[in-house]
């Protein structure tokens, strides 16, 4: 990726850096795999990044958004996307959220619980209504990423368990302010093992068989998200692997006539695009380790702290060689994990040097938190300077 690094000049670090062009990129890319199959559509998982320049570009494709509050209902709305086209998930929706999301008209709850069901039931009776809704199963598969991010095992909060599902499912098709409309799955995120959407699919063709044998509607799929990203090399895999990835639904998946099938990708398509960018503010020599310290930290870039997760540094200010140092790369807040990464090396920093941590597009700015009493970062975009 290219940064304007002189244009930064006069800007207040840390910020965010978001190159649009890769996005568009990226979108053109998943709406080109989508094409190939009728019937398919996206929801982008609006918790990853709901910069309002970037949902404008994401709901501009005609993307639905995948959503897990009435807060993204509602900015998700504001920004461009159909209501129509909304997904809701949570395991904990408010009333107050359910009754904006039927104001709004969203194409689908997807519900995590029979006690859900039956709320939501209540209130869109009180407005004489039906809401339209999808279960959501807790498939049992353990996706093998960090154990934070999992969601799609027995012992965790999410989605209704396998024994439950008929229960839920008769009872949903009983209830009158009710409208079934398939089910709803997400085994994790971060998953670069191909062969765990391929599980996924396996348990999905065996559970609709089931529920067709006791003479019960599958409806449309939705799979979720959870594609992962390549955080070691950004610039040599700037796009994730989406060939590969539709194409485990395209072989495993069974899908009848006229079913539907609904992603919800957040990770995969906008990690690449956005990037910390930060200002060194002090060399430090400790007793057996030098720190770079810079303007940025966990409040603008939580992953790190959170889930010891890697974001690729780089000093962007360096045009001409300098030697390599090994630095601790750190920040300014009152926390020891406020770390963004160990022993790593990068050409000699000095005052003043910009660095950017990679890969920030996704569950960065979305992320990021007021702690220290820190003004929230903002955003600039690559169309800004080009
Ligand atoms: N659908 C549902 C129901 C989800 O829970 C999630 C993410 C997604 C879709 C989008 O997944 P993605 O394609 O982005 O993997 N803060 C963590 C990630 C949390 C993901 C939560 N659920 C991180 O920074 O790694």
């Amino acid at each position: 990726m290219f940064f304007p690094t002189h244009s930064f000049q006069g800007l207040q670090t840390p910020f965010y850096y978001y190159d649009t062009a890769l996005l568009g990129q990226t979108l053109d890319v998943v709406a080109a795999q989508l094409a190939l199959r009728e019937g398919w559509h996206m929801h982008y998982a609006v918790k990853a990044n709901a910069n309002p320049v970037l949902l404008r570009i994401i709901s501009a494709r005609g993307f639905g958004a995948d959503c897990v509050s009435g807060g993204e209902v509602r900015t998700a709305i504001a920004h461009g996307f159909a209501p129509e086209t909304v997904v809701y998930a949570g395991v904990g929706k408010s009333d107050w959220e359910i009754n904006l999301a039927l104001d709004a008209g969203i194409g689908c709850f997807n519900v995590e619980s029979a006690a859900e069901l039956r709320v939501i039931n209540d209130l869109a009776g009180a407005k004489g209504v039906q809401a339209p809704v999808a279960l959501r199963v807790n498939p049992d598969i353990g996706a093998h990423t960090h154990a934070n991010i999992t969601t799609g095992l027995a012992e965790n909060k999410f989605g209704i368990n396998l024994e439950q599902l008929e229960g839920v499912l008769r009872e949903a098709l009983s209830l009158p302010h009710i409208i079934y409309r398939g089910l709803h799955f997400h085994i994790g995120s971060q998953i670069t093992d191909m062969l765990d959407f391929q599980a996924l699919c396996n348990r999905i063709n065996v559970l609709s068989h089931e529920l067709s044998r006791h003479g019960l509607p599958v409806g449309d799929i939705n799979v979720g998200g959870g594609l992962g990203v390549d955080y070691e090399h950004p610039d040599d895999a700037p796009m994730a692997g989406f060939e590969a990835y539709f194409d485990v639904f395209r072989r495993h998946l069974d899908v009848r006539s006229g079913q539907k099938v609904h992603f919800e990708l957040g990770r995969s398509l906008v990690a690449h695009c956005g990037s910390l960018v930060t200002r060194v503010l002090y060399v430090k020599e400790g007793t057996s380790k030098r720190f770079a310290i810079v303007d940025g930290s966990m409040t603008e870039l939580i992953r790190p702290a959170l889930y010891h997760a890697f974001h690729l540094p780089q000093n962007i200010s360096v045009e001409s060689t300098r030697p390599n140092v090994t630095y601790d790369v750190v920040g300014p807040v009152c926390e020891s994990s406020d770390v963004f990464t160990r022993a790593f090396g990068l050409p000699e920093c000095r005052r003043g040097d910009f660095i950017a941590f990679r890969t920030a597009g996704a569950y960065g700015e979305s992320m990021a938190s007021g702690y220290n009493c820190r003004p929230l970062p903002k955003s600039y975009f690559s169309s800004d300077f080009f």
